[in-house]
């Protein structure tokens, strides 16, 4: 039986969600019990994504499952991934990140991508993704370079968020 151990998800504006995360070198059973952890994490908050930097683990890896409620889970995990193709055609969808919680706005990206990866057992992977999967995969992978979706936001909606979450933290800290 797999333990896994649920982790806490890191909120803006703490400053790991802005680091680079560093490449994997070798898929050992640390990185597999990382995997465990993250999807464990992803499944209790709910969400669909998570990535190793939202748990403040700065390594190049990520999770998802954009299987519908009805049907049964279908977790993913990337590691080392990068995008070889982007579609030139564009495609709108609400975005939320759950370390943004309860905030969702449209966000603009390539429609289609195609995407490397080695899974949890080190076997590599290249598939091609559209709809939900392309945006997520997207969203993800732009975390472990320090990147949020209120990026593509205007400067005032993005400045109106990290606002009211440093609000929020200072009351936490408190
Ligand atoms: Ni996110």
């Amino acid at each position: 039986m797999k333990r896994m151990t649920k982790r806490d998800i890191i909120i803006i504006p703490d400053p790991v969600l802005r680091k680079v995360c560093e490449p994997i070198v070798s898929v050992d059973d640390e990185i597999k019990r990382l995997a465990d952890d993250m999807l464990e994490t992803m499944y209790a908050a709910p969400g669909i994504g998570l990535a190793a930097s939202q748990i403040g683990v700065l390594k190049r890896l990520f999770v998802l499952d954009v299987s519908k409620e009805e049907e049964s889970e279908a977790p993913m995990v990337f590691i080392n991934p990068q995008i070889t193709w982007s579609s030139d055609e564009l495609s709108v969808y609400q975005e939320g990140c759950l370390s943004i919680p309860e905030y969702y706005e449209e966000v603009e990206r390539p429609a289609a991508v195609k995407v490397q990866y080695l899974d949890q057992t080190g076997k590599e992977h290249e598939i091609e993704a559209d709809g939900l999967l392309a945006t997520c995969i997207q969203h993800e992978l732009d975390h472990l370079n320090g990147k949020l979706f209120i990026d593509y936001l205007s400067k005032l909606k993005r400045d109106r968020v990290m606002k009211k979450f440093t609000k929020q933290a200072k009351l936490v800290g408190k």
